[in-house]
C-alpha cells in the first residue's frame, strides 16, 4: 500500500497544493472504513493559508486532479478526499513485489547501511538469570534481525556482569561452605545456594563482607587464586546460559562483557581528567550533571574501584572504535534510565557527537502469577524452567488435537517457546506484563502459537496444491482477487516493509508482532469466505498467490521476532 501512499502524496504536492510530499505523506490517514476510501486527505491545516473553507478546498483539489490512472475513484466528502486505489492495479504490484523476493520479502540481502551495535541479554554471572533478563534478550534478538532486515549489519553484544565485589563474596562462600565436587555436580544452582548463604551469615558476621571485598581487591590486583576460581565461576555459569541461548536460538557476536575493560578503564578516567569534567568529593571521583538535573555520574569510588557507569562509558568509545557504530542500542529493564541517562550525557560532555547515537531501549517488569510455574525455589533457571513448561504444555496440545503430526517434539519446542518470545513483544515493550499460561498458548488469541498455526494453515493448503515453497506462478489474473477479503490481505502484505522501518525508528519489536497477528486474521477471514482449491484454474492460481505470498511474510514477521515457523503443527 505504501507505494500507492507514496503515489497519492506525489500527486498531491507541487502545484495543487503547495505542500511537500512529505508533510502529505504523514497527513494521509486510512479510513476506518473503505468505503470511505483507500486513503484520506484532510484538508483542515490549508484553510487558513488559502482564506477558504476546508470542503472548498476538497472540492477545488478534487476538480484539479481529474483522472489518475492508479485510482479508480477520487471523491470529497466534507473536508476530506477520499482515494480509492485501482483494486487491480494494487493487487497486481503487491503480489509481484511479494512473489519476486519470494522468501527474502522484506528482509535486505546486503547488509551495507553500516553498523548497528545490540547490547543485550547481559545477564550476570553466578546470579540468576532471571525473566528480566528474557526480555533483554528477545528483544534484543529481535531488534538485531529487525535492523539486519533494513540493511544494516548488526553487532550483537552480550555485556555480561562478570566483575565486581559479588565475586569477592562468591569466592568466600566456597570456600566456606562448598567444595570443587559439589560446584561440579551442581552447576550454577549451588552458586546461588551458596550465594545466599553468605548473604544469610554476613548478617550475623559482618567480617565476611571484609573478607569479600578483600578478595575482590585481590582479584583486581591479579591474584592468581582468586582470578582462577573467579574464571571457573564464570565458565560454569556461561555453560548454563548458553543452554538457554539454545532452546531461544539466540546467538552473539561478542561476550565482551565487563571485565574485559578493566585494563581500558585508566585512559578513560584520565580522559575525563583531562577534559575537566571530573570533581574529586571525599574521594570518590564524579562527573557533575546539575545542569542537567540529574545526580552526579559516580566514576570511581573513594577505594578507587570503578563502577557500573565507568564500564559502560568505556565499553562505549571501545565499541565506537572498533564497529564504528550508527547506533549502539542497549536493552535493559526501565529501572535502569537513570544510569543510561547519566552516562550518555557524561560521553556529551566528552565532547563525542556520536552520544547522539546511543539508544537505551527499556522495557517494563513481567510478574509471574502465582502458582503459574511448578518451580523449586530460589531455582537460579527460573526461565529455562518457563520455556520447558512452555514446550510440555505445548506437546500436551498437540497430543490432543494432532497426535499423528511426525516431528512432535521439534514443533512443541518451537511452538511452546515462540509462544513464550511472542508474548514477551506482544505490547510496547514498556509495559509491564502480568504473565499467563492461558494468554500466552491460546491457540486461538493474539498468540505466537495462532499466528504460527495460520502460517501452518498457508502451507497445508499449498501442500495439498502441490505448490512449493519457491513455486513461480505465471500469467496470474489479478481481476479475480478485488473482492474484500483478498484486498484487506493484500493491503496486510503491502505494509510489511513499513512496518519494519517503523518498528526500527520506534525500537518497537511489538510492531511486528502485532502486524503478525492483523495478517493472520486478515488471511484467516480470507479463507473462510473463499474456496482456495476451486475447479477453476485462473480464480485457484490467483488465490494460491495469495497464499504463498502469505506464507512468506508470516513467516518473515516471526523470524524477525527470532521465532520458528514450523509448516505442519
Ligand atoms: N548486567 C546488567 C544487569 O543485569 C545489564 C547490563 C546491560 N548492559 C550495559 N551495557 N549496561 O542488570
Amino acid at each position: 500500500m505504501s507505494d500507492f501512499k507514496l503515489k497519492i502524496a506525489k500527486l498531491l504536492s507541487g502545484q495543487i497544493t503547495c505542500l511537500t510530499q512529505d508533510d502529505i505523506y504523514s497527513m494521509l490517514e486510512v479510513p476506518a472504513n473503505t468505503d470511505m476510501g483507500d486513503y484520506a486527505f484532510p484538508c483542515f491545516k490549508l484553510a487558513k493559508e488559502l482564506r477558504k473553507a476546508p470542503p472548498m478546498i476538497a472540492k477545488d483539489i478534487v476538480d484539479a486532479i481529474g483522472e489518475v490512472s492508479f485510482l479508480s475513484k477520487v471523491e470529497n466528502v466534507n473536508a476530506y478526499i477520499n482515494f480509492f486505489v485501482d483494486k487491480t492495479m494494487l493487487v497486481k504490484s503487491v503480489l509481484d513485489n511479494v512473489l519476486t523476493a519470494k522468501e527474502n520479502y522484506g528482509l535486505a540481502q546486503a547488509h551495507d547501511k553500516g553498523n548497528v551495535v545490540i547490547d543485550y541479554s547481559s545477564p550476570n554471572i553466578a546470579k540468576p538469570f532471571h525473566v528480566g533478563h528474557l526480555r533483554s534478550t528477545v528483544i534484543g534478538h529481535s531488534l538485531y534481525r529487525i535492523f539486519e532486515a533494513l540493511g544494516y549489519n548488526c553487532v550483537g553484544v552480550n555485556h555480561l556482569g562478570d566483575w565486581g565485589t559479588q565475586f569477592g563474596k562468591l569466592i568466600v562462600a566456597y570456600k566456606n561452605y562448598s567444595s570443587k565436587e559439589e560446584v561440579e555436580e551442581k552447576g550454577i544452582s549451588e552458586l546461588l545456594r551458596i550465594y545466599v548463604l553468605f548473604h544469610d551469615e554476613a548478617e550475623k558476621n559482618p567480617e565476611l563482607e571484609q573478607e569479600a571485598r578483600d578478595y575482590f581487591t585481590r582479584m583486581e590486583q591479579g591474584d592468581e587464586e582468586s582470578l582462577a576460581l573467579w574464571s571457573w565461576f564464570k565458565e560454569i555459569s556461561l555453560k548454563e546460559f548458553e543452554r538457554v541461548y539454545e532452546m531461544l536460538g539466540v546467538t552473539f557476536d561478542s561476550y565482551n562483557g565487563e571485565a574485559f575493560y578493566n585494563d581500558k578503564m585508566a585512559a578513560i578516567i584520565e580522559e575525563l581528567e583531562a577534559k575537566g569534567l571530573i570533581e574529586v568529593s571525599e574521594g570518590a571521583k564524579l562527573v557533575r550533571l546539575d545542569e542537567e538535573n540529574m545526580a552526579p555520574c559516580l566514576i570511581t569510588k573513594k577505594d578507587g574501584s570503578s563502577l557500573y557507569a565507568t564500564r559502560d562509558i568505556t565499553a562505549a568509545e571501545y565499541r565506537k572504535k572498533t564497529y564504528d557504530f550508527k547506533k549502539c542500542i542497549y536493552v535493559t529493564a526501565l529501572q535502569q534510565n537513570l544510569h543510561f541517562a547519566q552516562w550518555f550525557k557524561v560521553i556529551d560532555k566528552m565532547g563525542y557527537d556520536w552520544a547522539k547515537d546511543l539508544v537505551h531501549v527499556p522495557f517494563g517488569m513481567v510478574s509471574m502469577e502465582s502458582g503459574s510455574l511448578s518451580t523449586r525455589k530460589g531455582n537460579v533457571l527460573f526461565l529455562e524452567d518457563i520455556l520447558k513448561e512452555a514446550v510440555n504444555k505445548t506437546r500436551q496440545v498437540i497430543e490432543e488435537k494432532n497426535p499423528d503430526l511426525p516431528n512432535k517434539e521439534e514443533v512443541a519446542m518451537q511452538v511452546g517457546i515462540g509462544a513464550v518470545i511472542f508474548d514477551d513483544m506482544y505490547n510496547n515493550i514498556i509495559k509491564d506484563i502480568q504473565f499467563s499460561w492461558e494468554r500466552v498458548l491460546n491457540f486461538d488469541g493474539e498468540t505466537g502459537p495462532y499466528v504460527q498455526y495460520t502460517h501452518a494453515r498457508a502451507c497445508s493448503v499449498l501442500r495439498k496444491a502441490n505448490v512449493a515453497v519457491n513455486h513461480s506462478f505465471s500469467d496470474i489474473d489479478y481481476t479475480v482477487l478485488t473482492d474484500d477479503a483478498s484486498v484487506n490481505v493484500i493491503k496486510e502484505l503491502a505494509d510489511f516493509n513499513s512496518v519494519i522501518e517503523e518498528a526500527a525508528n520506534k525500537y518497537e519489536p511489538s510492531y511486528i508482532a502485532r502486524y503478525a497477528v492483523d495478517l493472520a486474521q486478515a488471511f484467516n477471514k480470507f479463507y473462510h469466505d473463499n474456496a482456495i482449491l476451486v475447479e477453476d484454474e485462473k480464480v485457484k492460481e490467483a488465490r494460491l498467490a495469495i497464499v504463498l505470498s502469505v506464507k512468506y511474510v508470516l513467516s518473515n514477521a516471526l523470524y524477525l521476532l527470532g521465532i520458528k515457523s514450523p509448516e505442519q503443527m
